[in-house]
Parts: C-alpha cells; structure tokens; sequence
C-alpha cells in the first residue's frame, strides 16, 4: 500500500465521528492543534469533514474566548490527567483549562484559500470564534506586551528543556492531591517526562481548578510564567492570516484596526524572546527575566511568522546550518549541543512533523529554499523509513512515542498534495 493511502487509512481509523483523535490509547479525546493540522490533511481529499475537524473544536469554546487543548468529549480511564482531574470548567464541553497554540487561523485560511462563496460563507461561519480566542491571547495571556503561557502543556512542547528555569523556580505543591500516571503505561518511560515534571505539571492544574480556572488570575498570580516562541511566533502568524481574512469579508474598519494593533504589538514582542547571549529565539521566564539555553525548532518560527530582523534572521540560519551537519534529520526539537538533549525524549531532541512543516513553509516563503527543502525531505525521510510516528529520534530517523499518528499522516498528505499540484502547473 502506498504511503498516501497508509496516511487516510489512519486519519480515517483515528476518526471518532466530527472529530480526530491524535492516536488510539495514548491520546483518546481531540487536540487543540492536532485538529487544526488534522484538517489540512483531511482537506487534500474531502473538504467537507475537514471543515468539520474545525467545528467540532470550535465546539469547545469557553465563554471567555479559549479554545482549550483538550476537549473531553468522554471519561476514558485509560487516560491521565482526565475531566475530573481538570475539575469544573466553565465552557460547554468539558476539557482542560489551558489552550494551545492557535495555528487555527492559518489553516483555515489556507483551506478557504481560493475564497469561491462557499469558502466566504465557510470563513464567516467561524470567523467570530476565531476573532474572540485571538483576543482572549491578547488580553488574558500577554504580560507586558509578550504573550505567555502558564503552562509547559499549554505550548504543545510539553518537556522541552524551555521550560527548567520556570519550573525550577516553582515548588511542587504540598497538598499535591495523590494520582497516578498513565502515559508511562502506553509508551516506554525514557519516552516521557519525568516525575518531578509531572508533580509540577499538576501543581499547576490544581492551581488553576483552585481559582475556579480564572484565567487573568492563573495568568498572573499562578506558579509558572514563561514566554514561548511558539506561541508568540504561531499567534503572530495566526493574527496576520486573520487580518487576511478579515479583510476578505469586509469585516468593519474597527476589527481590520483591532488585528491591526496585534500583529504590531507582537512583532515589537519579537525583540523580548531573542537572547542575545545564545543569539537566538529562545523561551523566557518573565518573572526573572532569564532566557532558556537551546536553540529549539521554534527558533527558526521567526520565518513562519516572518518577523525579526534581517540580523536575527541570518543568525538563526547560521544556527540551523550548524545543527544540520551534527544531525541526521531535521529539525531536532533541542540543540544536540545544549545540556538536557536526549534523542528520544519527547520534546527534549525529536523532531516533530508539525513543526517541520510550519518551519519549512515560513522559510520557503521568505525565500530560503535551501533550508525549507531540508527541513521538508528529512521529514519525509523519516517517515519513509519508519512510519507515521508522533515523533522522530533525529540522529536516526526512528520513530518514537506514539506510532499511526493523525498529524504525521495530515503533514504527509498536504505535501504530497501540494507536490502534485506543483506537478500540474
Ligand atoms: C503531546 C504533545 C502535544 C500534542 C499532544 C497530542 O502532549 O506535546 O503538542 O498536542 O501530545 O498529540
């Protein structure tokens, strides 16, 4: 069987009526981002359950604006932290009470990219929900004019060694209500974070459940407050799509002005996240102001978001051209050269189809062909080798963590569509 049908045929088995999961047993509810990348997988070959992937999420929504990161559709007990763990939320699903990076708006509108009246209806249907979960970010999320996150979970990159400065500087919470894991049950551990992460993960959960998921108060009073380059680079990107969109409805000047003033706040955010030590886009804990230590593959998401100057840009470059010589794949998740890499931990070194293919669209359309084509095949590569992974160990190429996963397979399939169509033009 080809690897395009292998692709569908997961995507289709991952299926669980209007909404994806991630893959059976490890991840068995919907995803914040995972849907949205579902959805430009889905779309190469029916349109319609694609756009569904979108609403089926959207579905999620708080009243405040969040688009929270899992939607808990069910009470799985093989799953761990499930719904009673995250306690009352108020949204109309329930779910976890932090969200994820929105790349949501990117996709829709590269799905609605040929704006015939069926793709203006389909962006009308969704633009007020996507317009208010951009403005929960702006107006909930940001401290001193950078967005932030309060919790590693929340950046999608759940043990990146990012996040050691603001973890090192919380305590674990004495009255942790005891719990048990179950993600070590379904993967090897050396795969997965380890327990004193857990312990904080979850001091932050219950933090959150304990001010009723006030999320301006989890935002400022809570235990961990980081900048995240993925989150400030995925939302800038995001807000300038939106404006696009925006713009493609004739939505009324006072909106057009409001996205306006986003996209020029973050791109002044831009120069708060470059370490200027490492000369690099890394994490920072905006409490002490310090700057993380690795080059991540989130550095490189100042092209996706095209912001940064010409200086930082070429900086990160020299960076990826220095990375790509000690790897066999790119883009590794942790620099090979930084403390804390581990091949195959998580986010601690593997790299991930999702980012590969925001880095390799953000460099190919600011004209770094070279670096977007390695970045792109070594994806590929990977996937040719050993399947349709979470996750890749860069120095090999193996697959890690979960195996028949739904991003992998829609990555996959959005680029052999578009290599098809490049093909006929
Ligand atoms: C892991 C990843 C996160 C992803 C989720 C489901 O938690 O770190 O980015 O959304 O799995 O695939």
């Amino acid at each position: 069987m080809s690897l395009t049908q292998t692709a569908i045929d997961i995507l289709a088995r991952n299926d669980r009526g209007g909404f994806t999961i991630p893959t059976a047993g490890l991840y068995p509810y919907q995803w914040n981002w995972d849907s949205a990348f579902v959805a430009l997988g889905i779309a190469t070959y029916d349109m319609d359950r694609a756009w569904t992937e979108i609403t089926s999420l959207l579905e999620g929504q708080w009243p405040d604006g969040m688009i929270p990161s899992i939607i808990f559709r069910s009470d799985d007990p093989d799953y761990f932290p499930g719904p009673s763990r995250w306690g009352k939320t108020p949204g109309p699903i329930p779910s976890t009470g932090i969200s994820q990076p929105p790349v949501l708006a990117t996709i829709i509108r590269k799905l609605t990219q040929t704006c015939t009246p069926l793709d203006q209806t389909r962006r009308a249907q969704v633009f007020d929900a996507v317009f208010k979960w951009h403005k929960w970010w702006h107006d909930t999320r940001t401290v001193d004019g950078v967005v932030a996150t309060v919790h590693p979970w929340e950046t999608g990159r759940d043990n990146c060694p990012e996040w050691n400065i603001g973890l090192k500087a919380m305590q674990v919470a004495a009255d942790l209500e005891p719990y048990t894991r179950m993600d070590n049950k379904h993967v090897h551990p050396s795969f997965r974070p380890s327990q004193e992460q857990y312990d904080k993960y979850l001091t932050i959960v219950q933090f959150g459940d304990s001010i009723g998921w006030d999320q301006r108060r989890l935002t400022v009073e809570g235990p961990f407050l980081m900048a995240d380059p993925n989150l400030h680079f995925v939302l800038l990107r995001a807000d300038k799509d939106l404006s696009a969109i925006a713009a493609s409805l004739g939505k009324p000047q006072a909106i057009l002005d409001q996205i306006d003033a986003w996209v020029a706040k973050g791109d002044a955010a831009t120069d708060t996240i470059w370490n200027p030590d490492l000369e690099a886009f890394t994490a920072r804990d905006l409490r002490s102001g310090r700057f993380s230590t690795g080059f991540s593959n989130c550095s490189a998401l100042c092209f996706y978001a095209d912001s940064g100057s010409p200086e930082q840009r070429a900086k990160t470059l020299d960076h990826m051209s220095r990375i790509a010589t000690n790897v066999g794949f790119m883009l590794p998740s942790w620099d090979p050269n930084a403390p804390d890499f581990e091949a195959q931990r998580y986010w601690c070194g593997p790299l991930w189809p999702q980012m590969n293919y925001m880095t390799a669209l953000g460099l190919s359309e600011q004209g770094q062909a070279d670096m977007a084509a390695r970045v792109q095949n070594d994806l590929c590569r990977a996937i040719e080798k050993s399947g349709f992974w979470e996750c890749f160990n860069p120095l090999t190429g193996e697959g890690c963590v979960g195996n028949n996963f739904s991003w992998t397979a829609a990555v996959w399939l959005s680029w052999q569509h578009e290599n098809k169509l490049k093909g006929a033009a």
